[in-house]
């Protein structure tokens, strides 16, 4: 939110990434790629589908998440950027060196048209996973992560303002959502939402692993629920980003957070958050947005 920005192919985005280099990033057949606007449970789907990947290996889930699954813009497009909150610059060898293991996954927040030529063109086909959330509570999420990251004290009705500027980085949230909808019919793409996941994670665990060709045993599905679930991952170090968040304020000479990025993790938190009138805004812009396409909520 504080970076520099410039606009590159309609997004927002800060001007420390080199996006002439990650459309040359070395795509592969057999990796996974977790795509999503943030704050729409990315990190939820990246600690699913890392663990499905590597067959439950919880004693290596202890790393961290950033190291696991690389941040792709960051890692590769970023690699010097000091304001980085997320480490990139120990991703990228890391992610050289997992290459010559095997099949490796990797995050990115960046739209369909920024990523590499590869994936576009369809040269490469790498399993892609698009994971959305409805934008009330997307918004809502942004809005906390920012006030915990970086001290953000406006109110959310001025946060929303940025969404209809876009202002913010991988803004807009429509044409990253419909970027990724629209492939959402070839055979390497997966479009799934957090609301899914909310209601049936057992069921989303056995779509994802079927996906990435590693079914589960109901056993094994049994367990990743349990390592999934909100109140464990919010206590989890490797996942939680309380480093990070606490850096990150450090930085700013704020306090110690009481929260960390799990921080409600549920569907409609909206609802208690947003005033009534700020929900009618938001209504209209999902209505102009969405009408006349075959997108569904
Ligand atoms: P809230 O801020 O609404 O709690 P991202 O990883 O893309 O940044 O998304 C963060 C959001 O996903 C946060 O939403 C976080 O709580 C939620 N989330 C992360 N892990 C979750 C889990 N295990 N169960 C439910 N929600 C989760």
């Amino acid at each position: 939110m504080e970076r520099e920005t410039v606009v590159v192919k309609g997004t927002t985005l800060p001007k420390s990434y080199e996006l002439n280099k990650f459309y040359e990033f070395p795509v592969r057949d057999g990796d996974v790629w977790i795509c999503g606007f943030p704050k729409s449970g990315t990190t939820w789907t990246q600690e699913m589908v890392w663990m499905i990947m590597h067959n439950l290996d919880f004693e290596g889930a202890k790393e961290d998440i950033h190291i696991r699954v690389p941040f792709a813009e960051l890692s590769w497009a970023a690699p010097h950027d000091e304001n980085s909150p997320h480490h990139a610059r120990d991703t990228l060898g890391f992610i050289k060196k997992e290459y010559e293991k095997g099949p490796v996954c990797l995050k990115t927040h960046l739209p369909w048209q920024l990523l590499p030529r590869d994936i576009q063109e369809g040269l490469k086909k790498p399993k892609i996973i698009y994971v959305m959330r409805n934008a009330k509570d997307q918004i809502v999420s942004m809005y906390h992560w920012n006030k915990m990251l970086y001290g953000y004290n406006e109110p959310l009705e001025k946060f929303f303002e940025g969404y209809l500027k876009n202002e913010y980085v991988y803004t807009p949230y429509w044409g990253h959502v419909f970027g990724f909808w629209k492939q959402r019919s070839k055979p390497n793409v997966m479009f799934l939402r957090y609301e899914e996941m909310s209601k049936d994670l057992p069921g989303m665990i056995r779509k994802v692993a079927n996906f990435v060709e590693r079914p589960m045993s109901d056993e094994k599905v049994a367990k990743l629920v349990k390592h999934l679930s909100f109140d464990t991952m919010r206590k989890n170090p490797a996942v939680n980003n309380e480093n990070l968040i606490e850096k990150c304020r450090k930085d700013r000479g704020l306090e110690k957070s009481e929260t960390n990025h799990m921080r409600q993790g549920k569907t409609g938190s909206h609802k208690t958050e947003m005033p009534p009138e700020l929900i009618e805004k938001v209504e209209r812009w999902i209505e102009d947005n969405t009408k006349g396409t075959d997108f569904v909520f």
